[in-house]
């Protein structure tokens, strides 16, 4: 019965997600999943179907894919109903997609383990080589420079700022993919993002230095 769920979930989002470029497409969700469900594995916590549920639709309801968060909501809802599940199982899901976003988690801590695993998941698909890849697709897609001098550095960004070239795609690495690393809730996932946050850092250096001329 489990495996029927699952299977129809993943039917679902890759027909929702699947022709996505702004780096949320079918293969983000499945590294997503295989990286939560690797987490749940080693860490010998959570509940696996709940976990993979929550991974697989994490990014259905998500506002910049979505006329506006309420319609992606309603998405996620629409979905869940048509779908054998107990109450208590969709309300779960939803509970964990809804406190799992970069700012829903940055200031609170997050109810349950299964919470903290795909949020970590998630986290660890933003950075390293795979999270370079994404942050420029994203940034192209959206219109954004790769790089300006010129911009400064700022802490917080609003979808609304971006938009209006208030800042580049290597400006985000600064504002929030960095700082991943520091956010991870399980030991696991801090493993697994070492070698990634190395590869970030090499990026960044070679970056400035070919874009400052004294490339060796
Ligand atoms: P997630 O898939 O973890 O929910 P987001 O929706 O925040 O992540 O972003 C999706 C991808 O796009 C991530 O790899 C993220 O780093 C990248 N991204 C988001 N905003 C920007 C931005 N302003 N500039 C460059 N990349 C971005
Ligand atoms: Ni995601």
């Amino acid at each position: 019965m489990k495996d029927e769920i699952i299977r129809q979930t993943e039917c679902y989002v890759s027909s929702v997600l699947g022709e996505d470029s702004t780096g949320h497409d079918w293969f983000h969700v499945e590294r997503v999943r295989k990286n939560a469900l690797h987490i749940c594995k080693e860490e010998q916590a959570g509940d696996r179907f709940i976990i993979e549920m929550a991974a697989l639709l994490h990014d259905i309801p998500d506002e910049k894919l979505n006329e506006s968060a309420e319609s992606g909501q309603q998405k996620l809802e629409s979905f869940l109903e048509s779908v054998t599940l107990t109450h208590k199982e969709k309300v779960f899901i939803k509970q964990i997609i809804g406190t799992i976003s970069y700012k829903g988690g940055n200031d609170c801590e997050l109810a349950s383990i299964e919470a903290q695993i795909v949020q970590d998941a998630d986290r660890l698909d933003a950075i390293g080589a795979i999270g370079i890849a994404r942050a420029f697709a994203y940034g192209g897609k959206k219109g954004q420079q790769i790089y300006n001098p010129n911009i400064q550095v700022r802490e917080e960004m609003s979808l609304e700022e971006y938009r209006k070239g208030k800042s580049t795609s290597l400006h985000h690495f600064y504002e929030k993919l960095l700082k991943l690393q520091n956010l991870l809730n399980t030991e696991t996932a801090r493993k697994m993002a070492e070698s990634r946050q190395k590869m970030m850092e090499t990026f960044l250096e070679q970056f400035f230095q070919e874009w400052n001329g004294d490339s060796k």
